[in-house]
């Protein structure tokens, strides 16, 4: 397949969060139960998050991802049938194998043999699938990919470790990115150190049919912190200046909604008022691979960002990895 347009736009979004929405009050309330002890105001104070939402049993990220995914094909004013690329970015997969990305692909109802598979870079993962997707599209390999970040990380926190559990949630988001004669995405800077791979992970996997390992989030937030806010203004600079743009050309900076402190502190760096920023995190916490198309979709859909505007996407997580996009929209 050949495409006579080698550039990328988005021309759909969508979300999705699970209807289970448990508020810091109440989160702490089952943990107190626990003898866990643990505060709204220490989790509000610290992280910006008031309310996360989580799957009911039985429910998957592709279940997720087919709620943003429909979101977003609706958005582009497509059907599910003229998607020809599926990448779903997930560190919490239904299955070991095959990928979520297939499984949706099936949901979606899609017949026509489009490639489909899954991302894994943790809170990365959404911008590394957004620029793998701008480049099959880029070498005429797709027109119009579906691009997804999906996660249910309720799977995998341990209730007993209140430095951890209080901090992430469970939510989808989607785009769908076109072929387009214009950027559409006009930069992207992808990387990964993995001399950190113990600040953050799930140091747990299968074998002979048993869990070894520890198959629950653990991290070091103080280490994941520090490093979070360096690379993430090295990234933006790093995708300025392959644009030939400056701070002041950003409209829009869509974080990763980890923490509202890195956000802060990525905004102060490129001397952009929290006014351009899309924060959502206060509403569903770090949804990991999720967090950057639900801030996007929530941006696009509340009429903040618009049409031809200039939006800076920024990931970072356990890898360690990090990168960042620069699109028009
Ligand atoms: C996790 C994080 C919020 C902790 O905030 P912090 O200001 O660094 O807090 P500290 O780790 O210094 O802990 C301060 C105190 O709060 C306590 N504490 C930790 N979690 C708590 C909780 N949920 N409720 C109440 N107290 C808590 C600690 O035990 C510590 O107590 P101590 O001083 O008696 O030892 C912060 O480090 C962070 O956001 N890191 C980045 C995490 C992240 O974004 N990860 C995902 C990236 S993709």
């Amino acid at each position: 397949m050949t495409s006579d347009f080698s550039y990328a736009r988005i021309i759909g979004t969508g979300s999705y969060l699970p209807e289970r929405r448990v508020s810091n009050q109440a989160l702490a309330e089952q943990l107190a139960a626990r003898g866990i002890d643990t505060s709204d105001e220490w989790i509000v104070e610290r992280t910006g998050i008031h309310y996360r939402h989580f799957v009911d049993e039985g429910t998957s990220s592709s279940d997720l991802a087919l709620q943003a995914s429909r979101r977003a094909i609706e958005a582009a004013g497509l059907s599910p049938q003229d998607i020809d690329l599926i990448i779903v970015a997930t560190s919490t997969p239904d299955m070991v194998f095959p990928s979520t990305a297939c499984i949706l692909q099936h949901k979606l109802g899609i017949t026509n043999g489009c490639p489909a598979f899954d991302v894994q870079a943790v809170c990365s993962g959404f911008v590394y699938a957004l620029t793998m997707a701008n480049a099959m599209i880029g070498t005429g390999t797709a027109k119009r990919a579906l691009v997804v970040g999906a996660e249910v990380f309720s799977h995998l926190l341990n209730f007993d470790d209140r430095t951890t559990c209080v901090l992430f949630g469970d939510g989808a988001g989607a785009v769908v990115l076109e072929a387009s004669e214009e950027p559409g995405i006009l930069a992207s800077a992808l990387h990964a150190d993995g001399s950190h791979v113990g600040i953050l992970c799930v140091p747990g996997n299968i074998s002979g049919g048993q869990v070894q390992g520890l198959p629950l989030l653990t991290m070091d937030g103080q280490a994941v912190f520090k490093l979070a806010v360096g690379v993430l203004e090295k990234a933006a600079r790093a995708v300025l200046d392959k644009a030939g743009l400056k701070d002041s050309d950003i409209d829009w900076l869509v974080p990763h909604q980890a923490n509202i402190r890195i956000m802060q502190s990525t905004a102060r760096k490129l001397k952009l008022p929290m006014e351009k920023v899309i924060v959502t995190v206060q509403d569903h916490g770090n949804t990991s691979a999720a967090s950057i198309p639900l801030a996007l979709d929530h941006g696009v859909r509340s009429g903040q960002i618009q049409t031809g505007q200039t939006v800076l996407l920024e990931g970072v997580g356990g890898g360690f990895t990090w990168g960042a996009v620069l699109l028009r929209m």
